[in-house]
């Protein structure tokens, strides 16, 4: 295992002039699941369509399996497979044709016995001989991961790949991915549904106006932002924090019967709970309840890419 992909300080500005990507690195290895969160508009498709070879980088340089997108494009392309955001299907051509002619577009000879096993993995073989336009939207999808896995790649996006797609589809979708990896190739994708990047991804790059924020291990991403919270419900209403208990990190709730302690979780360890239990008690409050909550990656990541107050 090695890198696959390297992207060294690669920029982007739109003939517009809108600066889409800016200083961006990222190095991507072989055989890893990569989610790229952001918002509408972060840069997660330009990025995309640079790595692809499809858009020209304004600055900075990537390669893919070693091939320089620019001056080496055919070899670095032939090793990905895209599946765009948008759905660009010919809506008269049959299914079985839609992804034979894709394989054919990167000169590779004909292999049917490859893409029946592509199809029959994506519930898409009783369709083969449907037109496109017969299709549902989810077998649209499907059918655009048949096209960019005809050439099977080594490398694949999937930019979206589960927008609009119902929970089912969605599942197998992951467990289409899960395989895939399991063959080594090298998955990037893109998704607003945060569950997905925790369910799937290896690793997490979040990048919010043209800018990488962080890549890191999902789990350990979790770990060393998940903060936890639990919610003390007391018999009586306190109208203050009382003084004994001021070395915790306590705060009053939305609720007089209610403290609210964050804490963050290290190696499933609940930091000072017992103390805080019994200096509660120790202070006169009397306990009803007691609720805890973890931050899931969604919170964290609302955090990072929340706006600056004005
Ligand atoms: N062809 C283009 N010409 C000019 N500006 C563009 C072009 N494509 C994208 N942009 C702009 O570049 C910025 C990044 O767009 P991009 O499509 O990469 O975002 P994204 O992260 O994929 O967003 P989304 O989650 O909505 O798909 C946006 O401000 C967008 O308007
Ligand atoms: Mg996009």
């Amino acid at each position: 295992m090695g890198t696959m992909i390297s992207v060294e300080s690669v920029a982007k500005t739109y003939d517009s002039g809108l600066v889409a990507l800016n200083d961006v690195s990222l190095q991507i290895e072989e055989g890893e699941i990569l989610a790229l969160l952001g918002p509408n508009g972060a840069g997660k498709t330009t990025l995309i369509s640079i790595i692809c070879g499809i858009t020209n980088l304004s600055a900075g340089r990537v390669t893919v399996g070693g091939h320089d997108v620019v001056h080496d494009y055919r070899a670095a392309r032939r090793m990905i497979g895209l599946v765009p955001q948008e759905i660009a299907l010919e809506p008269f051509e049959r299914v079985w044709n839609t992804v034979r002619l894709s394989r054919g577009l990167f000169g590779l000879p004909s292999d049917d016995a490859y893409l029946q096993d592509v199809l029959q993995k994506l519930s898409l073989w009783d369709k083969r001989g449907a037109q496109v336009l017969e299709l549902s939207g989810g077998m649209k999808r499907r059918v655009l991961i048949a096209k960019a896995l005809s050439h099977a790649p080594r490398v694949l996006f999937l930019d979206e790949p589960t927008a609009g797609v119902d929970v089912e589809l969605r599942k197998d979708m992951w467990e289409i991915v899960r395989e895939l990896k399991a063959q080594g190739v090298t998955i990037i994708l893109t998704t607003h549904y945060i569950e997905e990047a925790e369910a799937i991804a290896d690793r997490v790059g979040v990048i919010n106006r043209g800018e990488i924020l962080l890549v890191e291990e999902t789990q350990a991403l979790m770990r060393r932002m998940g903060q936890k919270e639990m919610v003390i419900e007391l018999q009586a209403p306190v109208d203050a924090i009382p003084e004994a208990l001021g070395k915790y990190n306590l705060a009053l709730g939305d609720d007089p019967c209610r403290l609210v302690y964050s804490y963050v979780t290290q190696a499933g360890r609940r930091p000072g709970i017992t103390a805080l239990l019994s200096d509660i008690s120790a202070a006169g409050l009397v306990l009803r309840d007691v609720q805890t909550r973890q931050s899931s990656l969604e919170d964290i990541f609302v955090d990072l890419v929340r706006e600056p107050a004005a």
